[in-house]
């Protein structure tokens, strides 16, 4: 596991800031008739705009900048020319290098007017999500966070957590040690430690935890179509022992302190 020193977390903030005001401007961009790959446009002007570099380009070969994965897609879905449709689902997933660090954040959200029962779903996604973060405490361990996830989901609905994929360490890496499961018992796994930066995010479907993945090599669905949702979000715990999301404009200000967090100052 990567421990990284203030300064250092520091340097992740700008790469966490382009992420998220990226992704932003993605977010606001999707409408019926927008497609996929002019979201992905979107995602690399800004890149270029902000002295950053894509993540997910070239990495094992993916061939894009942003992962657009739509309804029964859950994850890792490639950028194409369909255009969205009012009732669709789209989760979007970026993740950007600056001065050598990393940041990786996702969100779904609905396309023109949805199923309520799609906006329930996602929005369980999500607030598991911050709940998985909330609980990450210094000298907590690794799969308190796992758990609250799991919890949170089971108490929302009969959903699907994919087995096969998860959150991990990032920091010079996009992809680092740990592995974070999203779901399990609670208390297991690494101590967590000041200086560790951690991205979470938990992939669900509507239905079965089966996936499968597509013959184009990346994108995974549910094994029974159902429809997919995906959170993501970069935080660290600072050396004050309080966290700080580094993708969230706010830091997670907003969403930590309404769960009873208290996010580090050490960072703005
Ligand atoms: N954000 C994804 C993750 O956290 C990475 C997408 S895979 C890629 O694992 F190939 F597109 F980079
Ligand atoms: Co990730």
């Amino acid at each position: 596991m990567q421990i990284k020193t203030l300064e250092q977390l520091k340097l992740m903030r700008k790469a966490g800031l382009v992420v998220a005001e990226a992704l932003n401007l993605m977010k606001a961009a999707i409408a019926p008739g927008v497609t996929p790959l002019e979201l992905d446009a979107i995602a690399a002007d800004y890149l270029e705009a902000h002295n950053a570099v894509p993540s997910f380009l070239d990495y094992h070969g993916y061939p894009n900048v942003i992962c657009a994965s739509v309804n029964h897609e859950v994850v890792h879905g490639i950028p194409n020319e369909r255009p969205l449709v009012a009732g669709d689902i789209i989760s979007i997933d970026f993740g950007a290098i600056v001065d050598g660090w990393h940041g990786d954040s996702a969100f779904s959200v609905g396309v023109g007017n949805i199923d309520p029962a799609d906006q329930k779903f996602m929005d369980t996604c999500e607030e598991s999500m911050w709940r998985g973060i909330a609980v990450a405490k210094v000298g907590g361990h690794l799969t308190d966070i796992s758990h609250a996830i799991e919890s949170y989901v089971q108490s929302q609905g009969k959903y699907g957590i994919l087995r096969e994929y998860g959150g991990h360490g990032i920091g010079t890496e996009m992809h680092q040690d740990p592995h974070v499961l999203n779901y399990g018992p609670a208390g297991l796994g690494p101590e967590l430690k000041a200086g560790l930066a951690l991205a979470i995010e938990p992939m669900l479907t509507r239905g079965t935890e089966k996936m499968k993945t597509l013959s184009d090599g990346w994108t995974v669905i549910a094994s029974d179509k159902s429809n997919g949702a995906h959170f993501e979000h970069t935080f660290a715990l600072l050396p004050d022992g309080k966290p700080f999301v580094m993708t969230a404009l706010d830091g997670g200000a907003g969403d930590l302190g309404r769960l009873g967090v208290e996010i580090s100052d050490l960072i703005k």
